[in-house]
């Protein structure tokens, strides 16, 4: 984790986030979301949607952190206020990746650390997040202290797929903080 650089993401980063999210999505979720679906995933595409949604303060997906390693975003998080109204749960992890060969090296760990302490500068003091029931990386929220909470049928590219939800009450330990 020494050389790796995390900051908040900017409007130059839309292509360096899509190709890490790009990269995330065909090595995640082939056989959990239509192939017809991935295989016209473009990553020039997805940098301009995140050029409109870098450039745009008031973009409810605006936020975002980067992990850069030797000059290359190797990951990123973006976060913001959960806009589905759960009462308990004010702040929302939207999404994390890190590329394949730089996972396991602490770095989705410390983007979180990054996402709550960015949260807590919102006065947000608690999270959730929503990972595919299918999805083999969701013991990573479990490791940091996520509790589950519930599950939903959402419909994608015209499939149901089912999510489940992790939330964290109390952000503060996540960012390091200690409770108060
Ligand atoms: C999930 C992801 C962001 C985690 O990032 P990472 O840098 O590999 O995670 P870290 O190295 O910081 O690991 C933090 C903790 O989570 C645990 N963990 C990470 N991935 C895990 C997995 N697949 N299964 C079980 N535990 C896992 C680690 O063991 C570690 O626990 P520890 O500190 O107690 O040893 C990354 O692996 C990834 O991009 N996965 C593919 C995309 C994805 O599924 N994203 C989530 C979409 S909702």
């Amino acid at each position: 984790m020494n050389d790796i650089l995390i900051r908040d993401a900017g409007n130059d980063d839309a292509n360096g986030i899509a190709h890490v999210q790009v990269a995330g999505w065909l090595e995640t979720y082939r056989g959990m979301i239509s192939d017809s679906f991935l295989d016209k995933l473009l990553v020039e595409q997805r940098a301009g949607r995140w050029k409109q949604i870098l450039s745009d303060p008031n973009d409810v997906y605006h936020r975002a952190f980067v992990a850069i390693k030797d000059g290359q975003i190797v990951g990123f998080a973006n976060y913001g206020k959960e806009h589905s109204g759960d009462s308990d749960y004010l702040g929302e992890l939207f999404a994390i990746y890190v590329l394949k060969e730089f996972q396991g090296q602490g770095i989705g760990r410390e983007l979180v650390k990054h996402v709550a302490q960015g949260l807590l500068n919102q006065e947000v003091l608690s999270m959730l997040v929503w990972v595919l029931v299918a999805n083999p990386y969701q013991q990573f929220y479990e490791s940091l202290g996520g509790v589950y909470l519930r599950e939903q049928t959402i419909v994608f590219e015209g499939e149901s797929l089912y999510e489940k939800a992790y939330g964290w009450k109390d952000i503060r330990p996540l960012a390091g903080e200690m409770k108060g």
